[in-house]
């Protein structure tokens, strides 16, 4: 019984050092994958001259606030603090997206972001929300909170 136990803890003290010694690894790794683009090649520059209409004024980044902890429900996913499931500190690339990783937020324009609330990240859990359960209007305003997390 006692040495069963031991072994057990043995084992963990041995994972925990392979998934430390891991960590920078992974971490280098997937931000690559994150920082690709995700809106497709033949898309993108049309994408990119998208400019949100409305101002990062406290009372848009509020409506914003709201939309996205309420009946967009992307806090399910993006998390109350913006950094993806888990909130695994500075773990980057944790899928999905961690919006308070300013090297994703300087990657990507507004118009990408909104293409991807418009169809979706293809391929992946992340669905688009433009029209049915957002106006494109709301989505605009989800964006300039998601870009809130990203600021000091
Ligand atoms: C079912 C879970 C889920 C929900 C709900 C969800 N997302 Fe996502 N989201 C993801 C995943 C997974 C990714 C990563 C997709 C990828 O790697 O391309 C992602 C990626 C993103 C990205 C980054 C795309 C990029 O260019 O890197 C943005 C922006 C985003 N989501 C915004 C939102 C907003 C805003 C909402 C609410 C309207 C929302 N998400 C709701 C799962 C979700």
């Amino acid at each position: 019984m006692m040495a069963q136990c031991c072994r057990y803890w043995v084992l963990l003290g041995l994972f925990s050092m392979v998934m430390i010694g891991q960590g920078p690894v992974v971490a280098s790794a997937t931000e690559a994958a994150v920082l690709k683009p995700r809106v497709p090649a033949d898309k993108i520059d049309e994408a990119r001259t998208w400019i949100n209409p409305f101002e990062a004024t406290p009372e848009n980044i509020d409506k914003g606030r709201a939309l996205f902890h309420g009946k967009a429900f992307c806090v399910t996913c993006h998390g109350k603090e913006g950094k993806g499931l888990g909130d695994i500190p500075g773990l980057v690339g944790k899928l999905p997206r961690n919006f308070t990783d300013k090297i994703w937020q300087a990657a990507r324009t507004d118009g990408e972001l909104i293409w991807i609330l418009k169809n979706g990240s293809p391929g992946t859990d992340m669905a688009s929300f433009v029209p049915l359960v957002l106006t494109e209007e709301e989505a605009w305003h989800v964006l300039l909170y998601v870009r809130s997390f990203g600021q000091p």
